[in-house]
């Protein structure tokens, strides 16, 4: 099995996988799963309820030989004895990003990264990223191949809406994390200058917050803190798949210095800075970062 063909499965599998995510929220809501992730976060039972439902079906796919999610501690060997070793993709995961927004009933998402190489793996050797949306409108937008393609999720089948998906020139919207007191000064003086030029959208959802930006242009971060120098996010289940998204977008990332593409793996639960956007916004914000 060639890597696209295993490319195309895993894509499909986790469309498949959607509905079943969405339709188990409403029976877990306010209900914590009474342990902590890797991370030290206190895990919903909607997070391992996503990660069970994911891990079983992208563990099951031909050419996937590792599996890797923000809920387990290690990565997982999935090496199919019957799969073509044509194809040996890495798949990590973040099966529900912005859980905590079940409590307010507020958007969540899904968010993929695959790899031609083993985990932790660096951005720039994603071969697809992806994220789902569960907003009013199931989406997935995924970057392959350098383009961007949105699609409605819908009975479990992947349906384009939109090719070739790029962030609009005239930035919008902006959407920073992290209480302002516990920004670093530079942050803070780059925040102040854009909270005057664009309008504020933030949901508490990664996923969410990403999706405004690429529908309207703008800047998303969740910054260095000065409680957290490495911020809040992961390098392999949020920070380099959205980076992968928006930059085959036409848009920048950055760890406050460099691409998220070319930050090096050291952990599989690492975190780093994250800022995505329109480039002239990213560019300001490493800019701000170095005085
Ligand atoms: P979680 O999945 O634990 O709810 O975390 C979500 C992430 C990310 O999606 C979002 O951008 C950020 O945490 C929000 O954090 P704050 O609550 O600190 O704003």
């Amino acid at each position: 099995m060639a890597a696209n063909e295993a490319v195309d499965d895993v894509l499909e599998t986790v469309a498949a996988v959607a509905p079943d995510v969405r339709a188990g929220l409403p029976g877990r809501r306010l209900t914590e799963a009474g342990v902590e992730n890797p991370s030290g976060e206190t895990v919903t039972a909607a997070d391992v309820h996503a990660d069970e439902l994911f891990f079983e079906a992208l563990g099951a796919v031909d050419g996937v030989v590792e599996f890797a999610s923000e809920e387990r501690e290690a990565v997982v060997d999935v090496t199919n004895a019957a799969g073509d070793a044509g194809a040996t993709l890495s798949v990590a995961i973040d099966p529900l990003d912005g859980s905590s927004n079940l409590e307010s009933n507020n958007a969540m998402g899904t968010i993929v990264g695959i790899a031609d190489e083993p985990l932790p793996a660096a951005g720039a050797d994603l071969i697809a990223a992806a994220y789902i949306l569960y907003g009013p409108i199931t989406t997935m937008t995924v970057a392959r191949e350098g383009t961007v393609t949105t699609y409605v999720i819908d009975g479990g089948e992947m349906q384009a809406v939109e090719e070739d998906v790029t962030l609009p020139e005239d930035p919008v919207v902006y959407g920073f994390g992290g209480r302002v007191p516990d920004w670093p000064d530079a942050f803070h003086d780059y925040a102040r200058e854009v909270e005057t030029e664009l309008k504020l959208r933030y949901g508490g959802a990664m996923v969410g917050d990403v999706n405004q930006v690429l529908s309207y242009g703008g800047i998303f971060a969740y910054p260095a803190l000065s409680s957290a120098p490495n911020g809040k996010l992961r390098l392999q289940f949020e920070g380099a798949p959205i980076a992968k998204i928006i930059e085959a977008a036409g848009g920048a990332s950055s760890d406050g210095e460099q691409s998220l593409l070319a930050v090096e793996p050291t952990d599989l639960h690492q975190r780093v800075p994250v800022h995505v956007g329109n480039e002239a916004y990213v560019e300001r914000l490493e800019n701000a970062l170095a005085q």
